[in-house]
């Protein structure tokens, strides 16, 4: 007979759940752990075969590095071969938040959480759930305790920013998943790598690059070719399967025209603004967000993940403001539409 797919577990956070959650963890399982940014599919990271677990659940490359995720500064510090003075200030400013640092690795970190590079990915959430299981998950060891996970999602898809999100990603993994609500910052946290000589921003998040600077005292370097491996960093990433494409205003308020004459064969549209509200017509959905980034951040994965439950034709999105604040949003937004184009016809 086949073997049944045994599901997903979401437990609300209680005590009692997060020390079950631990106690897979040490036993080399898989856990969906909340994070203030998104969902992540956590392992504990001084384990290679509960590592390679998580390779397998998401189907990603084997050399695409992992965060390890830990419960305060002064525990980042035993996963580091050094610790920069860029490291101090933005680990004292952003720390527990959103921005995972990247610093030259300490010897015993293992090849399958860095892909074989010489450096670690590092972050401190600020999440209480998060810092709950972590703190619990490190305090009965001498060795450096830590938690690999990337976001909880296949490779290339949306991250999760709620546990049923988790769920859906991995319907055959029985896996338990942690609900501590739906994350706040909804985007991946800022990676920053200080382990060259200039701190830079390899994927922008809630901790702006402005802010970084400040906390710095010195201007970022560019993000450039040579970058280490980020599969965040792929042309294509944090895809929904629903053709998406961006438009700027102009251009979206000329298609609208267009499709109001169009053929009433054709698919329902859905376009998501936010500097106008299209007048309604048939076949076309509309969803406003607020002009602010923070909103766009929080709302964008679950709303692109709504959205394809859906099944539209085709998702168009205006083209947020260029302006620094929007870094992430617009990042995640070329990604997600990368190849796509409008058949204008
Ligand atoms: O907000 C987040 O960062 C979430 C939550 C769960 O913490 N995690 C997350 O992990 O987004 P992931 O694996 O989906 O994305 C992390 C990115 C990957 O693109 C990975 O390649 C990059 O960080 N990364 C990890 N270690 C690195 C390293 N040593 N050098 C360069 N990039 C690294
Ligand atoms: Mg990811």
């Amino acid at each position: 007979m086949a073997r049944q797919p045994r599901p997903p577990r979401i437990e609300v956070a209680t005590d009692e759940s997060v020390t079950r959650a631990v106690e897979r963890l040490r036993a080399g399982d898989l856990i969906g752990l909340p994070t203030e940014t998104v969902y992540g599919l956590a392992a504990d990271a001084g384990n290679a075969d509960a590592v390679a677990k998580i390779f397998a659940a998401k189907g990603r490359p084997a050399d695409h590095p992992l965060i390890v995720h830990v419960a305060s500064a002064e525990a980042a510090t035993a996963w580091a071969a050094s610790w920069p003075a860029a490291a101090h200030r933005l680990a004292t400013a952003f720390w527990p938040g959103p921005m995972t640092l990247i610093v030259r690795r300490a010897p015993h970190v293992l090849d399958a959480v860095t892909g074989g590079q010489d450096t670690v990915g590092l972050r401190v959430p600020s999440h209480p759930v998060a810092q709950a299981v972590l703190r619990a998950f490190s305090s009965s060891d001498t060795r450096p305790m830590g938690v690999a996970a990337p976001s909880a999602n296949q490779f290339g898809q949306v991250s999760p920013t709620t546990a049923q999100h988790v769920a859906e990603e991995f319907p055959d993994q029985a896996l338990l998943v942690l609900d501590g609500g739906a994350s706040e910052v909804g985007v991946e946290s800022t990676i920053i790598d200080v382990s060259g000589a200039v701190p830079r921003v390899l994927r922008p998040g809630r901790v702006r690059a402005g802010d970084i600077e400040r906390v710095l005292g010195q201007p970022l370097a560019d993000a450039c070719a040579d970058a280490p491996r980020v599969s965040g960093a792929l042309a294509s990433h944090y895809a929904p399967r629903t053709q998406t494409l961006m438009l700027a205003t102009s251009r979206l308020k000329m298609q609208l025209r267009a499709f109001r004459q169009a053929k009433a064969t054709q698919p329902t549209r859905c376009v998501i603004t936010h500097s106008f509200d299209p007048e309604p017509m048939e076949r076309l959905r509309v969803v406003r967000l607020a002009a602010d980034a923070e909103t766009w951040e929080y709302e964008l994965y679950a709303l692109l993940r709504q959205l394809d439950q859906e099944r539209y034709g085709t998702l168009i999105v205006e083209t947020p403001p260029d302006s620094p604040e929007w870094d992430a949003v617009n990042d995640r937004l070329r990604r997600a539409t990368h190849g796509s184009s409008l058949d204008e016809s």
